[in-house]
């Protein structure tokens, strides 16, 4: 079975096509290598270097090779980036998506795992979050995700599109096995800037908002390590493509929730050195508390968060910041 994993040399993609190779799947990875790394792709594993806004670098590849499924990593994920500039992130996770989809549907490929978000909830009532809660982004990143599920069902009802959409929660971790951990030019995720802090890399870490309604006063997230993302994408994958190809929407989280703080406390344990935090004022576009249920994934696919305590979580981030001090810059 031949599959397109677009974003595959990013960091989830780049995790989940280690896994699929190993499954026996044959895959190819188109990226444009803007946030990505070319390091991340197995040497064994072709790489196309296109643009999905581009509509002709995309269509190409679909007239050239058949493919079974298209896993849909590609696209930008920062919040605060989505609030300042949310044309770029149209652009990018909107329009971007469109073209590939009508590329599949033109060649015939009907099986599409997309990479959503729980962004796509906004500030939840009710914690922790189902995939039947109201649906409604305080940012223009989970806006961007929402557009493209929706877009979604009507693929699905005028062109028999089968899809799996995953609502990650916070990822994170790293792929010490297959040495593949986040690496961004500009880096805006607590975990990296907690560790950097702690490297010395940067002075401290900024605590965005300490006046919110949760047990500290700063915010609640679900953190998941990139392994345990990375498989429920394999076992999504089976589902559509051998025993059941209805569409379907699932949370992945670890079902746990940390505030700000006790990610850095938890920290401090880990690297046995205090951390300097400032409190700051709040961050535009953050939800209070995200929590996922991962009942659904559990119940119908039999996917079990197995990485995803927060100790883990860390000390695999900070074991692969050891190993790359620079990165993936040699
Ligand atoms: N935070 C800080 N200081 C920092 C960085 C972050 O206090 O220097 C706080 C944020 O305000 C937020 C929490 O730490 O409360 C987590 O922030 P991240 O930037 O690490 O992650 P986000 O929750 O903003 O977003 C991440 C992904 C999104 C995804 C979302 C789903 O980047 O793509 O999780 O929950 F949609």
């Amino acid at each position: 079975m031949k599959l397109l994993v677009t974003g595959g040399a990013g960091f989830i993609g780049g995790v989940t096509t280690r896994q699929l190779l190993k499954n026996g799947f044959d895959v190819v990875v188109f990226d444009n290598l803007s946030c990505g790394h070319k390091e991340i792709v197995p040497n064994s594993t072709k790489l196309i270097v296109g643009d999905l806004r581009k509509k002709e670098d995309i269509f190409k590849v679909f007239e050239e090779e058949r493919f079974d499924a298209v896993l849909h990593f590609a696209a930008y994920t920062i919040v605060p980036e989505s609030m300042s500039n949310p044309s770029k992130y149209f652009e990018n996770n909107v329009i971007a998506t469109m073209n590939l989809l009508d590329a599949m549907i033109k060649a015939n490929v009907n099986n599409f795992i997309f990479s959503s978000s729980a962004a796509v909830y906004g500030n939840p009532k009710t914690i922790p979050v189902t995939e039947d809660a109201p649906t409604l982004p305080l940012n223009a990143y989970g806006q961007t995700k929402l557009t493209v599920e929706e877009y979604l069902k009507w693929y699905e009802h005028a062109y028999g599109l089968n899809y799996v959409s995953l609502r990650y929660f916070n990822a994170a971790g790293a792929d010490l096995e297959n040495d593949i951990g986040e690496d961004r030019s500009v880096e805006t995720h607590l975990i990296p800037l907690v560790l950097f802090a702690a490297l010395g890399k940067n002075k401290s870490i900024s605590v965005f908002g300490t006046d919110y309604p949760t047990r500290d006063g700063t915010c609640i997230r679900d953190y998941i390590h990139v392994v345990d993302l990375a498989s429920a994408h394999v076992l999504a994958l089976k589902k559509l493509l051998n025993s059941d190809p209805k569409s379907s929407i699932y949370n992945l989280g670890s079902q746990n929730g940390f505030t700000v703080r006790e990610v850095i406390s938890a920290a401090e344990k880990i690297v046995g050195r205090k951390i300097n935090v400032v409190d700051s004022p709040r961050r535009e576009g953050d939800p209070p508390a995200l929590i996922a249920s991962s009942k659904k994934i559990k119940d119908e696919l039999g996917w079990v968060a197995q990485n995803s305590e927060i100790e883990k979580i860390i000390k695999d981030t900070w074991q692969w910041m050891q190993n790359h001090p620079k990165g993936y810059r040699k």
